[in-house]
This record gives C-alpha cells, sequence and structure tokens, in this order.
C-alpha cells in the first residue's frame, strides 16, 4: 500500500541505520564508490569483512542523493550486516524495492544500493585476494562499475 511505502522509506530516510565512515585503508574493509548516471545520486558503502568466515562484521554508508537512495542504502546496511560475502554479493535491487515499496520512478535508486555492495565486495576482493571464491570468477566482481567511479570523484558539490 502507499502507506507502508510511506512508513519503510521515510522511517530509513528521517533515521538512516549506519551512516558513517571506516578508514579505506584497513585491509579488512572494502570500500564501494557509485553513483546514478541519471540523477548524479552518489553512494559510499563500506563493509568490514571477518576474514576467518568471510561474514561482514560491520557496514557503514554515506549517500548524497533522493530519500529512496538514502532509504535503500539504509535497508541494505540492516540486511548485509552479519551475511557472507557470497550472499552479499547476490542481494538485487528487486528485493530493495520490494521491501521499499518502491514506485517504479525509484527502482534506480535501489540499484543504486545493489551497485555499492558488488563494488564494496570486489574492493575487498582486490586487497584480499585470497579471500575470493576460486569457483565464482563470473561473480560479485563482474559489474563494478569503474567509469562512474571516476564521475563521482568529481562530485563532492552534491554534498
Ligand atoms: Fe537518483 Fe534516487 S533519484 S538515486
Amino acid at each position: 500500500t502507499r502507506r507502508s511505502y510511506h512508513e519503510k522509506v521515510l522511517d530509513h530516510y528521517s533515521n538512516p541505520r549506519n551512516v558513517g565512515s571506516m578508514s579505506k585503508a584497513d585491509t579488512d574493509v572494502g570500500t564501494g564508490l557509485v553513483g546514478a548516471p541519471a540523477c548524479g545520486d552518489v553512494m559510499k558503502l563500506q563493509i568490514r569483512v571477518d576474514p576467518t568466515n568471510n561474514t561482514i562484521s560491520d557496514v557503514k554508508f554515506k549517500t548524497f542523493g533522493c530519500g529512496s537512495a538514502i532509504a535503500s542504502s539504509s535497508y541494505l546496511t540492516e540486511l548485509v550486516r552479519g551475511m557472507t560475502l557470497e550472499d552479499a554479493g547476490k542481494i538485487r535491487n528487486t528485493q530493495i524495492a520490494q521491501e521499499l515499496c518502491l514506485p517504479p520512478v525509484k527502482l534506480h535508486c535501489s540499484m543504486l544500493a545493489e551497485d555499492a555492495i558488488k563494488s564494496a565486495i570486489s574492493n575487498y576482493y582486490i586487497k584480499n585476494p585470497t579471500a575470493r571464491p576460486a569457483t565464482n570468477l563470473a561473480g560479485t566482481s563482474a559489474s563494478m562499475p569503474k567509469v562512474e567511479v571516476e564521475t563521482v570523484m568529481e562530485a563532492p558539490q552534491v554534498a
């Protein structure tokens, strides 16, 4: 219903969970930085990984974007905490959009969250190559939007 759309999005928008940053230099931290070409909104998502079991022990985000993008990233941080990297890499934006009841015009906002977690996982694997599952070569790293990260770096004014 429209009511539940407003409740969930507004809840995450007005009380976003896990806002913040971690040190990019830490080897157990993966950083994803992505942008939505359509609107210029930007999302940074960082995961800290427990190397003993490849699960996400902590997660932080900063989103300079619309309410739906902020809500999508806030919800995503709650979703991925405690997940294995493999499971977190399988999260699809449709799952986020369904949970938040986003309308079709806001689907790309949830896509930003899917891109961000994939990008963070990919960055972690680059820093920790031995952690990458051997059977997953065509998996999470494939869609890392490298070009968009370049664009994002030039757009701090959106803050
Ligand atoms: Fe672009 Fe929401 S309007 S991320």
